[in-house]
């Protein structure tokens, strides 16, 4: 077992320590989260060729900052566990809805007879990344004092074909709908159409585990798989 700890012994098997864990941990996120492919050779996951360089690392976002814990209960500081500096474990994404938090930004201008709707994308890989179902949604809701006269929802989701153009699962996809990630450290812009009348849009940032083909392909039943998180708000703008 290799890891960044350098004094590290263990009764069970042999250990070796590694500095580019401390130093530039991402080399080993990238053994497996670089360039995936389907079955059929189709690129389906792109992290490393998406990546650009930020202050944070995978571990900061993805792990937390180095607080004091143990890791691992053998007593071996005077017959108590060692106390060290280490990170959590839980590699959180996007089942963890405070990641998604602020994870895009969002803006709308007036543009004629449009609104140009503006997320922005501060993270170093494009967001969605690494799983090809996940499904951002904008929704825009338009309303007359305080009734909804109409609602528009914008899927981000990309979708997946097999080779006889069958709607499949990006595992085992041979070609697939345009990328709508939002690049990193990049921008992506909608055009919005304005609606007749007077009154106040909003616009709502969500977004699902996986899209509607998926969930029936793969007959995901639990209520995570359809339900819609919110992810951000950009509150009423004047029409
Ligand atoms: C040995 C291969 C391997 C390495 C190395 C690896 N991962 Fe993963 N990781 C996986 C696999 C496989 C999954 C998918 C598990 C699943 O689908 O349930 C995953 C899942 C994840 C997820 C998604 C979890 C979720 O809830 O959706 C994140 C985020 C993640 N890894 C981040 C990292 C980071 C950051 C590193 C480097 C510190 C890393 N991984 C190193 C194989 C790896
Ligand atoms: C600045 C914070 C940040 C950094 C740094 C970062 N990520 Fe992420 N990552 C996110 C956010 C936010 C999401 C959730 C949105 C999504 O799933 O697309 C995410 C999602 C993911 C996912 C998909 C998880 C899922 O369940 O769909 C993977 C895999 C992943 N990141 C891997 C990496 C790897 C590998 C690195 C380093 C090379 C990295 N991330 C660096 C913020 C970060």
């Amino acid at each position: 077992m290799s890891g960044p700890i350098e004094d590290a012994k263990s009764p069970y098997h042999k250990t070796q320590y590694r500095d580019f864990f401390g130093k530039d941990p991402k080399q080993l996120c990238f053994v497996c989260h670089a360039n995936d492919r389907s079955t059929k050779e189709f690129v389906i996951a792109k992290t490393q060729q998406e990546y650009k360089d930020t202050q944070k690392q995978c571990t900061d976002c993805h792990m937390s900052p180095k607080k004091e814990g143990f890791a691992s209960n053998l007593p071996i500081d005077n017959g108590k566990p060692k106390k060290r500096m280490v990170r959590e474990h839980g590699f959180v994404g996007a089942h963890t809805n405070w990641l998604w938090q602020d994870a895009l930004g969002i803006e709308a201008k007036k543009s004629g007879d449009s609104f140009i709707v503006t997320l922005t994308n501060e993270n170093p890989h494009n967001i969605t990344t690494g799983f090809g179902a996940r499904e951002p949604i904008l929704d825009v809701i338009y309303r007359s004092g305080s009734k909804v006269i109409e609602t528009k929802s914008i899927s981000m989701a990309q979708h997946y074909t097999d080779k006889r153009g069958k709607p499949t699962v990006p595992h085992l996809a041979a070609s697939a709908t345009e990328d709508m990630s939002v690049p990193a450290r990049g921008t992506k812009t909608f055009k919005v159409p304005m609606v007749e009348g007077r009154g106040q849009v909003t616009f709502e940032l969500h977004y699902r585990l996986v899209n509607d083909e998926i969930r029936s392909l793969l007959e995901l039943k639990q209520p995570q798989w359809s339900k819609k998180f919110i992810n951000r708000t950009l509150f009423p703008t004047l029409l």
